[in-house]
């Protein structure tokens, strides 16, 4: 009901926001799409001197947060109520640290996020399970993949109504994206170089009672999977990517994004459906933290795609809104806290 009522929301919000000035830049418009996804589970309480606060369910949590230059609203004093505190290991760089955690947080707890459910957990590397900005572009996924099995988009006519939509996510974590396309009707084939991430993302789709959907959950290496897809002749609607600047395979390949991501991308275009009258590709989406990178660079790597199957590429920085600032009204400080970045590609 609440996700409803945040579609709702979206919806009227955009209609406003494209007559005001049709073209309005839809990054400003993600900014203020974090503001309307309301879910009660999750709130951005507050952020400032590089920490954000935050509340996944009954907890509230504290981690350092490199964007957030500004300074704090809510007192120390509110931050120290936290349950949990994330300490940056200064000596390390920064890259490493440890929580204090109080008496009674329990080692996980569950949270409704998005229609889905998440297992969440502080784990000594900052992340607690869940990326709550990716939820606009689970919401986007959601959103062509309903519109492909109703035949209502573009090239695919009516017959595509009774085809599969197969999606890739590389770099899957948690599930959430696998999950959001799997709810919304995609068989989804499920990669992660971390045997961690692929168990907490099957107990996810538990949680959330997706179990039974048709998910393939794989421990590989991206690039030596995608190698694979291609001498099989696979093919995908979507493509999602979601990688970090730094990482590993299960066989500990090593992954950099500034060596592997541009050939990663080129060999996705080789396993994306090929054009036909009825079917065709859906979407290929990539999202980036921390690298430094533009989401104009990114943008760019996904052009070929344009030239290839026309359709159009959106990008934009995603974000995540104070709920309440220092007099605790909702949405009160107008402040949004910058995420990372992404480009979408559609055909339509
Ligand atoms: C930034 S997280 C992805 C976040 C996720 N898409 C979400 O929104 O919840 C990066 C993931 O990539 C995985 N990973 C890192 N290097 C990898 C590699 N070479 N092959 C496959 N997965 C890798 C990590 O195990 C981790 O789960």
């Amino acid at each position: 009901m609440v996700h409803l009522f945040a579609d709702f929301c979206d919806t009227f919000l955009l209609c406003i926001l494209s007559r005001l000035s049709p073209d309005f830049d839809h990054a400003i418009y993600l900014g203020l799409r974090g503001f309307a996804q309301i879910s009660m589970d999750y709130e951005l309480i507050d952020s400032g001197d590089g920490e954000k606060l935050e509340r996944f369910g009954e907890y509230v949590l504290a981690r350092p947060d490199p964007q957030a230059l500004w300074r704090k609203l809510l007192s120390e004093e509110e931050w120290k109520k936290a349950d949990g505190t994330f300490t940056r290991d200064e000596k390390s760089g920064g890259n490493s640290g440890g929580w204090s955690l109080k008496a009674g947080l329990p080692s996980r707890w569950s949270i409704d996020f998005s229609g889905l459910k998440f297992w969440i957990k502080p784990t000594p590397f900052k992340h607690v399970g869940l990326f709550p900005e990716q939820a606009t572009n689970w919401d986007w996924m959601r959103e062509k993949i309903k519109q492909f099995n109703k035949g209502t988009i573009g090239q695919l006519d009516t017959d595509a109504a009774s085809a599969d939509i197969e999606v890739l996510n590389l770099f899957g974590y948690t599930g959430g994206a696998t999950l959001a396309c799997a709810q919304a009707g995609a068989k989804v084939v499920h990669i992660d170089g971390s045997k961690a991430a692929i168990t907490w993302a099957r107990e996810n789709a538990e949680l959330s009672g997706l179990e039974k959907k048709p998910v393939r959950w794989i421990l590989d290496d991206a690039r030596a999977f995608v190698k694979r897809e291609i001498k099989r002749g696979r093919k995908y609607h979507g493509i999602i990517m979601d990688p970090p600047s730094f990482g590993h395979g299960p066989d500990n390949e090593v992954w950099k994004l500034e060596e592997d991501f541009m050939k990663l991308i080129e060999a996705c275009y080789s396993i994306l459906a090929d054009k036909t009258p009825t079917s065709g590709p859906l979407f290929f989406l990539v999202n980036g933290y921390a690298a430094g990178y533009s989401a104009m660079a990114y943008e760019n790597a996904l052009r070929p795609l344009v030239a290839k199957y026309g359709g159009k590429i959106e990008k934009g920085e995603l974000t995540l809104t104070e709920k309440s600032g220092a007099d605790g009204a909702s949405g009160a400080t107008g402040r949004s806290l910058p995420c990372g970045i992404f480009a979408r590609w559609t055909f339509k």
